[in-house]
């Protein structure tokens, strides 16, 4: 169905209609090739819009992205004190995707960004339990008891952790990697873990979420997950 191009523009969640409307005027907005003007009409199934050069996607098509996020991003849509977003990664994607859920500003791996608000919810809801696995390298050794104690669950000032799991501890002069698994989401969960121990974490990577891996997707790159995928993920919770 035909529609107001700024509406169109709105709808697709890329600008308010009175931004829209300003682009519009300015040429920014290109209708099957040519300026857009104001009133004109469009059907976002047959007619080709671009906006600054990308291409408007039809308002209802959901994304869901698989990111391996470097350090040095944050993982929110804005940043008051102006550092690099992980949106930035998306390059011209032209869906307006959110991350599901955080990963710190200097926590690496795998996070999800998406614009389908079903799949954000099930995916971060604790009742549904993800895993989230996270490779952890600490200054200090991870002794045995320190295990026993995260597979237990500690007590954090927001409350206890969930048992969690640990595999694959590798013991580098005074330092250690680790995997640990957990399916909540608290704050900073993993280093405030670690502190409880005495341990400081100078390097954090997300590798697995529930069965999504980080395999093919190099650091600071992304690929959409497949519709199997994305009922998967669905349908698992
Ligand atoms: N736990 C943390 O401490 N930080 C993260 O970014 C994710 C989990």
């Amino acid at each position: 169905m035909a529609e107001r191009i700024q509406k169109l523009i709105a709808q697709a969640g890329l600008a308010s209609r009175r931004q829209a409307e300003i682009w519009i005027e300015e040429g920014r907005v290109l209708l099957n090739g040519d300026p857009a003007k104001l009133g004109d009409r469009a059907d976002v199934a047959i007619d080709q819009i671009k906006i600054n050069g990308k291409n408007l996607a039809p308002a209802q098509e959901k994304v869901t992205v698989l990111l391996n996020k470097p350090r040095g991003y944050v993982s929110t849509l804005k940043d008051p004190e102006g550092r690099k977003l992980v949106t930035d990664l998306l390059g011209d994607l032209p869906q307006r995707l959110f991350p599901v859920g955080r990963l710190d500003y200097n926590t690496e791996g795998l996070l999800l960004l998406t614009n389908d608000g079903e799949l954000a919810q099930q995916v971060s809801h604790p009742r549904h339990h993800i895993e989230k696995t996270y490779l952890v390298k600490v200054h200090g050794l991870l002794t045995g008891k320190m295990v026993k104690r995260l597979e237990r669950g500690l007590v954090l000032e927001d409350g206890k952790t969930a048992p969690a799991k640990v595999d694959k501890i590798r013991t580098t002069g005074s330092s250690c990697w680790f995997e640990l698994t957990i399916h909540e989401g608290k704050n900073r969960q993993v280093r405030r873990m670690c502190e409880t121990l005495g341990l400081t974490v100078v390097r954090l990577k997300r590798i697995r979420l529930d069965f999504l891996d980080l395999k093919d997707v190099m650091t600071g790159s992304y690929r959409r997950l497949s519709a199997g995928e994305i009922k998967q993920l669905k349908i698992n919770k």
